[in-house]
């Protein structure tokens, strides 16, 4: 029964369905398991309660911004009004980038996942759009995952790896009690002092707000929250070809 406990607690660090986990054996080690339930609940109800709170603000925000937009409508011709519209715009892209995020989140229930075919789905849309893109997988690679929500954080590393560089190569394997996905490519990189900024929500490092470069710096903090949701970590450093090698690592 305390084996049971601990690969429940286990599991649940790593995002896993522990629902039909139930307390037994010596009364110590049932009390652990019901402190262990309870803390399950309030953990469950505060990622409930954060999720639902950003994407209230969010929603709320788009109402005020969308008079704006059309009360400056009404002031064209008149100075900085451009500059003005082109930051409602920009709000309102992150806005919706935020509520996208935050709808999908929590509702997706892990499920036994094949990793290399999801690879496969993702490298494929990416390449469909233009880059040539490496495959790389080392093994059969199988474990319970939330497969949109990962599928977006894949392709939030694999987009921006092709965005900024012109080769990509992506591999998968095990290594030891995890698996690990690295996505490369040679492009500019991210400086060290920089690699933890990046994970922050909006933050981007370019300087122009150009709209052809894509996002509006959500990718990392997505990729980033989806993979510790699943008991992972997500580290950056520099790949090979001295662009940016993102490096995801599951426990499994
Ligand atoms: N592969 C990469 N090479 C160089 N810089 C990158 C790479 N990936 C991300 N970045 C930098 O990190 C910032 C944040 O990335 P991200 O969170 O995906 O936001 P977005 O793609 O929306 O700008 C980007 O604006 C860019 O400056
Ligand atoms: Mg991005």
């Amino acid at each position: 029964p305390s084996r049971r406990l601990a690969r429940a607690a286990d599991n649940f660090g790593k995002g896993r369905d522990v629902s039909n986990f139930k307390p037994e054996g010596a009364t110590e080690v049932r009390q652990a398991a019901q402190a262990f339930m309870a803390m399950r609940e309030r953990i469950q109800r505060q990622i409930t309660q954060r999720t639902d709170m950003l994407s209230g603000v969010s929603h709320d925000l788009r109402t005020p911004l969308t008079r704006m937009k059309l009360q400056l409508a009404m002031f064209k011709n008149v100075d900085g009004v451009d500059d003005l519209s082109a930051d409602v715009s920009e709000m309102e892209h992150m806005l919706e980038g935020y509520l996208a995020f935050a709808r999908g989140e929590g509702t997706e229930k892990p499920a036994p996942t094949d990793l290399g075919m999801l690879l496969e789905d993702v490298v494929g849309q990416v390449r469909r759009r233009g880059r040539p893109i490496d495959l790389h997988l080392e093994d059969r690679l199988s474990l319970p995952l939330r497969p949109n929500a990962f599928k977006r954080c894949v392709t939030n590393l694999v987009e921006n790896a092709a965005r900024y560089g012109q080769h990509v190569s992506v591999r998968a394997g095990h290594r030891g009690d995890a698996i690990e996905i690295t996505v490369d490519d040679d492009g500019p990189g991210i400086p060290e002092d920089k690699r933890a900024e990046v994970f922050r929500p909006f933050f981007r490092l370019d300087d122009s707000r150009n709209p052809e470069t894509g996002g509006v710096g959500l990718g990392l903090t997505i990729a980033r929250d989806v993979v510790r949701s699943h008991g992972g970590e997500i580290l950056l450093s520099e790949s090979p070809t001295g662009g940016l090698r993102g490096r995801i690592r599951l426990p499994l």
